[in-house]
């Protein structure tokens, strides 16, 4: 579990599932993305998450916000999961539901995960990557000090939905050389 001034990173639990999946399934957030996720898909996400952190020690977290909601959303740690000139690599990302945009969370949150990946993982470097038009993420990740480093077409992502082209952002831990 990783604390925040205002949030705690903390394991998945099965009532956080169809609050993820509402998430999941709103258009509007998953704009930047082929398509939304069905329940089936959205549990599969958290699934491969709890995996991935059994078997890594890092992964995305689920996010509470102390007295304003138990579940806000997901952020954290992961392997690059498809090939690509910048893998291997660990990722940070972020998804969180509309209705707490707008109030510095994914930022706060992620700064967190970060840490903890250059801490406690001794990561020594960090990417985020997303489609070129999702500004708002790259604002995030411009936030948390990261460095655009190149463009690429994201192999998964068909190139009718418009958003196969992505940009990386890198961050090294403050003291790798
Ligand atoms: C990407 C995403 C997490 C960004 O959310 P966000 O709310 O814009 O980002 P933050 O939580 O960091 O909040 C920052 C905003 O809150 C504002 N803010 C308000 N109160 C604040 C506070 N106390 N502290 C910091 N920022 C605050 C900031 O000014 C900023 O607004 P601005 O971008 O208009 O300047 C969100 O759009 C999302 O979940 N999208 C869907 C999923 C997605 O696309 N994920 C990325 C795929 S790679």
């Amino acid at each position: 579990m990783i604390e925040t001034p205002r949030l705690i990173l903390r394991p998945w639990r099965p009532e956080d599932l169809p609050v993820f999946a509402e998430q999941n399934a709103d258009p509007e957030t998953m704009r930047f993305y082929p398509a939304p996720l069905t329940r089936e898909q959205s549990d599969a996400y958290a699934a491969r998450h709890i995996r991935h952190m059994a078997e890594h020690g890092f992964a995305k977290w689920a996010v509470e916000a102390p007295g304003v909601a138990p579940f806000i959303g997901a952020t954290g740690l992961a392997w690059v999961s498809f090939e690509a000139d910048f893998a291997p690599a660990v990722e940070i990302g972020w998804r969180f539901n509309r209705r707490y945009w707008g109030s510095g969370y994914a930022t706060e949150a992620a700064a967190a995960a970060i840490a903890d990946g250059f801490n406690r993982i001794g990561l020594r470097e960090i990417v985020a990557l997303t489609a070129l038009p999702n500004t708002p993420s790259i604002r995030v990740m411009e936030r948390l000090g990261m460095t655009r480093a190149q463009e690429f077409d994201h192999p998964n992502v068909p190139a009718e939905t418009g958003l196969k082209r992505h940009v990386l952002y890198r961050l090294a831990r403050p003291d790798a050389s």
